[in-house]
């Protein structure tokens, strides 16, 4: 079963893995809970959470794929032959393909929202957006209604999804992220500088930076957030891991994935707030009624009543679809890994395969927004999620992610050999003087941070 699995240039895995951590994790859901949570001790405890809990599974998940060079399944079983448990740790790594064929059925929902959002920008920019015209919330309400709507958007953002994926390791995923990621990094300086000049800047720094009271329940959703934007706890970071090239350096390309990602959902808070707050103060609470809806409902009033508004609210669109995209390749590569190492199956078959899966798994919950009565009130869970997309929303990021992260501190914090963790990260890095630091926040930070979260949760506290 000697096939070529593929491999990243050193750049390439640093822009793919950068390209899945950064998401709609980053440019829609950090900025509204941020919102959510009154900015200041919330982005504080998170960039926390990201050095002390998410960089040390990062380094741990990557280590673990690039050692095995084998889909999560594999992976956890191979290593996990030398320590208790055994091959039952491949379970770990089933768990995660699980959770990636959920995660992604609905977080293709949304990012096909980005599509269409494109369309209309081109559209408001070419025949003119009326500023003075019905609400933008309605408009956005009857779209999330329109069922045939949401299940072509769903649709298409699966294909191009599909069509990457099919393309191979580094024709498809590495060319693909080597284009895109430039590409968001400009767009995202443009709508960067420009927002200097808005009046809302200040206050947008003052809102994201001030220190003041934060709630035990904002702390837990900042650290579940640190997972979900990071791309821990499914395996995806151990699927990009096993095609890193051996001469590549585990911890610098960590760091790098660690801080670009939170320097863009800094940015991406700023870009929003400095827009947002340049509205007048009165104005401002209706607006943030649904801040949830921010990007689709909000938006585009304030983006059409700007300079350059024209040119900057399709761009800002597509940004967003780009690094969506970036994202979706990464989850549906875990699940197609597996298939192809394990299963034997061919990439060309195993990725139209998953995504047809996918697609239809993702109906319910593009129906589930208002479109079907019947599935929008669906309650299995009670009342922490109301409606499909909630519930798989509500279980993966409250429950799977923060298993599978948990999963893969304890198995690289307490049963890997420290000798084979070492080699496997100083390997084409050099001597790495954290080790020690690393291994405790793996053994104790990171553990004892997700059991609080999962006492949390299971107390009824929602932080998807
Ligand atoms: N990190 C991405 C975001 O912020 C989402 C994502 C991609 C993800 N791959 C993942 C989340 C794997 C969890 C696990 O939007």
């Amino acid at each position: 079963m000697a096939v070529d699995r593929g491999t990243f240039g050193r750049l390439g895995f640093v822009l793919a893995a950068v390209g899945s951590a950064i998401g709609l994790g980053n440019i829609w859901k950090f900025p509204y809970i941020t919102y959510a949570n009154e900015g200041g001790s919330f982005v504080l405890v998170y960039l926390i959470a990201v050095a002390l809990i998410g960089a040390p599974i990062m380094l741990a998940e990557v280590m673990i794929g690039r050692r095995t060079q084998a889909n999560p399944v594999a992976a956890f079983a191979t290593l996990g032959a030398g320590v208790p448990g055994g091959r039952w740790w491949r379970i770990a790594g089933g768990l995660g393909v699980i959770t990636g064929f959920v995660l992604l059925s609905y977080y293709a929902v949304i990012a096909g929202w980005t599509v269409f959002y494109f369309g209309k920008g081109i559209g408001w920019s070419v025949r003119g957006f009326d500023l003075e015209g019905p609400a933008l919330s309605e408009y956005f309400g009857g779209f999330l209604a329109n069922g045939p709507l949401q299940i072509l958007f769903h649709a298409i953002f699966i294909a191009l999804t599909v069509g990457v994926v099919m393309l191979g390791v580094k024709a498809g995923i590495e060319r693909t992220t080597k284009l895109l990621m430039p590409v968001l990094g400009v767009i995202l300086l443009l709508l960067l500088i420009n927002s200097f000049s808005t009046p809302g800047f200040g206050e947008a720094l003052r809102f994201l930076f001030h220190v003041g009271p934060l709630d035990a329940g904002a702390a837990l959703e900042a650290v579940g957030h640190a997972f979900f934007t990071l791309s821990l706890g499914m395996g995806a970071m151990v699927t990009y891991g096993s095609y890193m090239a051996r001469n590549s350096s585990i911890p610098r390309a960590s760091l790098a994935i660690c801080v670009l990602d939170t320097l863009v959902a800094l940015c991406a808070c700023i870009v929003m707030f400095s827009i947002i707050f340049s509205v007048p103060e009165a104005e401002r609470a209706t607006t943030f009624q649904r801040s949830a809806t921010i990007l689709f409902t909000t938006l585009p009033h304030m983006f059409y009543g700007m300079a350059f508004g024209k040119i900057l609210a399709p761009l800002f669109y597509i940004l967003v679809a780009f690094a969506a995209l970036t994202s979706t390749i990464s989850i549906l590569e875990v699940v197609v890994s597996y298939l192809v190492d394990v299963r034997g199956w061919a990439r060309q078959k195993a990725a139209p395969a998953v995504g047809v899966a996918v697609f239809l798994l993702g109906i319910p919950c593009a129906l589930s927004l208002g479109a079907s009565p019947g599935l929008s009130g669906w309650r299995p869970l009670g009342a922490v999620a109301t409606g499909v997309f909630d519930t798989f929303d509500y279980t993966v990021s409250n429950w799977l992610l923060p298993i599978g992260g948990l999963l893969t501190a304890i198995f690289a914090g307490w049963l890997l050999s420290s000798k084979l963790e070492r080699e496997e990260l100083e390997q084409g890095h050099g001597r790495f003087p954290l080790f020690g630091v690393w291994k405790f926040a793996l053994r104790f930070v990171g553990p004892i941070a997700i059991l609080w979260i999962l006492y949390a949760v299971v107390q009824g506290r929602s932080f998807a």
